[in-house]
């Protein structure tokens, strides 16, 4: 047993409001999950983005918010941490990771250019869309085999990778590594590949970046799967893979254990002073980028703690338990589990769904149902239409994901959502897919409703 490093001091009370109810509330809501209040979900897994539990820590030091708009001295203690964790010479802070994504592709994209990466997450890809780039994935053949045992899946393919650089070196804008990779299942890249990818485009004098997201977590899986990392502290592997960047954008909503923020981080004191410009133009003066000195200070703390061993063991355990406890079930899930989130392959839990019938979405609803949880669809809504065809993508993993949020919920709460999850499957033959009654033209699984097939 893995126990947890840390005891409850506030709590928030939660309801599970009865079956009728949930069926009538998510019908009136178009069975968009993403417009339900949130007092009428039990357990909600939609994401580990902004939903951690901040510690005793963060909130004293949320007392120590130092609003200045310039100068403020919780930027300071940013930029230590970011310095003395990730080893980075220049912080440029923002409101959270898409602010980050914005700023460095105004600057880094030059239109028609190409930004290859290992698989790149859906507002990275809709901000190098922005500048009239093009997001390229390279991830491995085996990051799209839900059953296959691969220890890093999130890995990019060198050779892939080479055959777009050596169509054109000039029209690569950078390479971006996503760690761990959250459109591939919270899969992690090995320092190996890292050090691979680094050689390529050293040679090619092309900028590697990394989407640090969940830079800690895949840090983790490193010491635990990677030959010759046992030994060391999450805190050197963490300097080693930053070691092979030019620089990184953070989401702090995730390892940094902050409701909101992020960051860039860099080397090259050129690139600084024309990413600061934009930083300012589109985040905030460049000592708060759109957050507030409190948020900063909270962020500079939750980059610490979420660098400590015993923390990660125990939260990329959580996920594994209840992706253990579904696989015994039965439940088809994505393998190995990834660090942040359980991805269960929605087309096997609901084969006789057509996957323009959204069988992920409707294993969403039906959990919702059941249960109060709340998980989300990563698949064919998310994945659009064809920009030049207008045709639907159906994606090759077509998923729900349960993301796991950093220290709140208890093993309870998990043997719950399991439960619910199992319980759905028994039903499963008598579930029906959907269509849309109404279709976003942009971002649709946020915005668009949906009606149930009548046969
Ligand atoms: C890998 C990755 N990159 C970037 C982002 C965007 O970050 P934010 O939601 O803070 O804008 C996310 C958010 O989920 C993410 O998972």
């Amino acid at each position: 047993m893995i126990l947890p490093p840390y005891k409850i001091k506030v709590v928030e009370k939660i309801n599970l409001i009865p079956r009728e109810e949930r069926e009538k509330r998510i019908r009136e809501v178009g069975y968009n999950l993403f417009f339900l209040q949130s007092q009428d979900i039990y357990i909600d897994l939609l994401t580990d983005s902004g939903t951690g539990a901040m510690s005793d820590n963060q909130w004293a030091g949320i007392m120590l918010g130092d609003e200045s708009y310039a100068g403020s001295i919780n930027f300071k203690h940013l930029e230590e941490a970011v310095k003395s964790i990730m080893g980075f010479k220049y912080v440029l802070p923002t409101h959270q990771g898409r602010g980050a994504e914005h700023v460095l592709d105004e600057i880094l994209v030059k239109p028609c250019q190409v930004v290859p990466g290992n698989m790149h997450f859906d507002t990275t890809k809709a901000h190098i869309i922005n500048v009239r780039g093009r997001a390229i994935d390279c991830v491995i053949e085996e990051a799209y085999q839900p059953d296959t045992e691969h220890p890093f899946k999130g890995n990019i393919d060198i050779s892939k990778l080479e055959g777009f650089i050596n169509k054109d070196p000039e029209n690569i804008a950078y390479v971006l590594i996503t760690a761990t990779c959250n459109s591939g299942g919270g899969q992690p890249v090995s320092l190996e590949n890292i050090r691979q990818v680094h050689e390529v485009t050293k040679k090619n004098n092309i900028a590697l970046f990394m989407d640090a997201a969940r830079f800690a977590e895949n840090a983790f899986f490193i010491k635990e799967r990677e030959a010759g990392y046992k030994d060391k502290s999450i805190q050197e592997i963490v300097k080693e893979m930053m070691s092979h960047m030019d620089g990184c954008t953070m989401s702090a909503k995730k390892d940094a254990i902050n409701n909101i923020g992020g960051f860039i981080a860099i080397n090259d004191k050129k690139l600084y002073d024309k990413l600061a410009h934009k930083t300012v133009l589109f985040e905030g003066f460049i000592t708060y980028g759109g957050m507030s000195g409190r948020d900063m200070e909270a962020l500079a703390r939750g980059l610490f703690e979420g660098i400590e061993e015993d923390y990660l063991r125990y939260r990329i355990g959580q996920v594994r338990y209840v992706g253990e406890k579904l696989s015994n079930a039965g439940i088809p899930i994505m393998k190995p589990f990834g660090g942040h989130a359980v991805f269960i392959n929605g087309k096997g839990f609901l084969p006789h769904i057509k996957q323009e019938n959204f069988p992920s979405q409707t294993l969403c609803i039906e959990c919702y149902i059941e249960g109060g949880v709340r998980g989300v669809e990563v698949g064919t809504i998310l994945a659009g239409r064809d920009q030049n065809t207008g045709k639907n993508i159906y994606p090759r993993l077509d998923l729900m994901r349960l993301a796991i949020p950093r220290r709140v919920y208890c093993s309870e709460h998990l043997d719950y959502v399991c439960e619910i999850v199992v319980n759905a499957y028994k039903r499963r033959e008598k579930i029906k897919g959907f269509e849309f009654d109404y279709e976003s033209p942009t971002l649709r699984h946020f915005l668009s409703t949906f009606k149930r097939l009548k046969n």
